[in-house]
């Protein structure tokens, strides 16, 4: 009988034994996955929290789904410890527009290397399943959750506006509206007076002017009134445009009689710049939107790839170029500026 109750004794030691091993296994995995991923990201990006749900595809479940607008679906999703995040795609199947989603997570990974404001933004490619993805077999973006509500809602920056305004030619609104009056494109003075409102804002300023996003309006920045903080989201309007050259115009005919907070505005507008441009040279920005690419199948051998995605990827590489050289006329310029006024003390 003792024999017995032994034995038994030995075999359940063995399965807590076992039962202990395995928990310990488990927990050095999630350990050396969190300090693998730290250790690739002090390369690249500041460590995050979406590169661990994006290996731990279980780890998130729908919240709620939610289509906004014509061009995208968006979808609210919330890992076990209750964080949220968002998971967006593009309804239009044409490879041409999935593309969006490369601009996206590249103005936001820009912004993340200089701890910006900004959304973060992973890819989940097209051979990922994952939970509150609705077209399985497309690209999609998962991205961090902008607290707070958007500034054309009610709070104290409703409709602030520090929207870099631009129209191609030949584009849906240059077709309807025409071409934009000049005193309204891009960094214009008004820009200029409202990002002096809030610390965040000329950092903000500064990254869409460098990515060229002249889609920061109201719906895509948000303010959180209780860590006192915006956050901007959907950088996808990108790398089409050369906002820095006209922001050089308006730098030339800025009065030298500025007031404390503008000038302390623009310095901060003229830090991130100059950041920027010493962080993202273009060969580094050309591999990055070729690695996005290839990662969200958008690669040569990839169905998506076709006639189109390959132009398209010219036409933003031209456009990086262009757009950098300019930024570095612009910081000059802003520095002699600088130069030229002093904050009162
Ligand atoms: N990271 C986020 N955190 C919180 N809400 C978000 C986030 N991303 C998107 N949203 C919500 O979804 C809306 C649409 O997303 P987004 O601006 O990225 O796409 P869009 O291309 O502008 O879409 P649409 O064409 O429908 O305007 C936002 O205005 C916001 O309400
Ligand atoms: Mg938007």
């Amino acid at each position: 009988m003792s024999k017995l109750s032994n034995s038994k004794q030995v075999k359940e030691g063995f399965l807590v034994l076992n039962y202990s091993v395995i928990q310990i296994i488990i927990v050095m995995k999630k350990i050396f996955l969190i300090l693998l991923l730290n250790i690739t990201n002090i390369f690249c990006a500041g460590s995050s929290v979406l590169d661990v749900i994006l290996h731990e595809l279980n780890q998130v479940y729908v919240l709620e789904k939610q289509a906004h607008g014509d061009d995208c679906v968006v979808i609210f999703v919330k890992d076990q410890a209750g964080n949220k995040y968002v998971i967006k795609q593009i309804r239009n199947p044409d490879p041409s527009q999935q593309f969006l989603l490369i601009l996206d997570v590249l103005g936001a990974y820009i912004a993340e290397c200089l701890d910006l404001p900004i959304n973060r933004v992973r890819i989940i490619s097209p051979k990922q399943h994952y939970c509150g993805k609705i077209y399985h077999d497309r690209p999609a973006v998962l991205c961090t959750y902008a607290f707070g509500i958007t500034t054309n809602e009610k709070c104290m920056y409703k409709g602030i506006d520090i929207q870099q305004r631009f129209r191609r030619p030949g584009s849906k609104m240059w077709n309807t509206w025409g071409s934009l009056p000049e005193e309204k494109k891009g960094l214009t003075k008004n820009v200029i007076c409202m990002m002096s409102l809030h610390k965040n804002l000329p950092r903000i300023v500064a990254l869409d002017t460098f990515i060229g996003n002249s889609d920061r309006g109201c719906p895509n920045l948000f303010y959180d009134s209780f860590s006192d903080s915006f956050c901007g989201i959907d950088m996808a309007g990108s790398f089409n445009k050369d906002l820095a050259k006209i922001a050089c115009t308006t730098v030339d005919f800025l009065d030298i009689d500025l007031s404390d907070e503008v000038i302390q505005a623009l310095q901060s507008y003229y830090e991130t710049l100059k950041t920027l441009i010493n962080s993202f040279p273009r060969s580094r920005i050309y591999a990055l939107l070729d690695d996005f690419a290839q990662h969200a199948g958008f690669g040569k051998d990839a169905q998506m790839f076709c006639q189109e995605v390959a132009h398209r990827i010219d036409f933003h590489k031209r456009m990086i170029a262009k757009s950098l050289e300019s930024t570095k006329i612009l910081i000059q310029k802003l520095e002699v500026l600088l130069s030229n006024v002093s904050v009162a003390d």
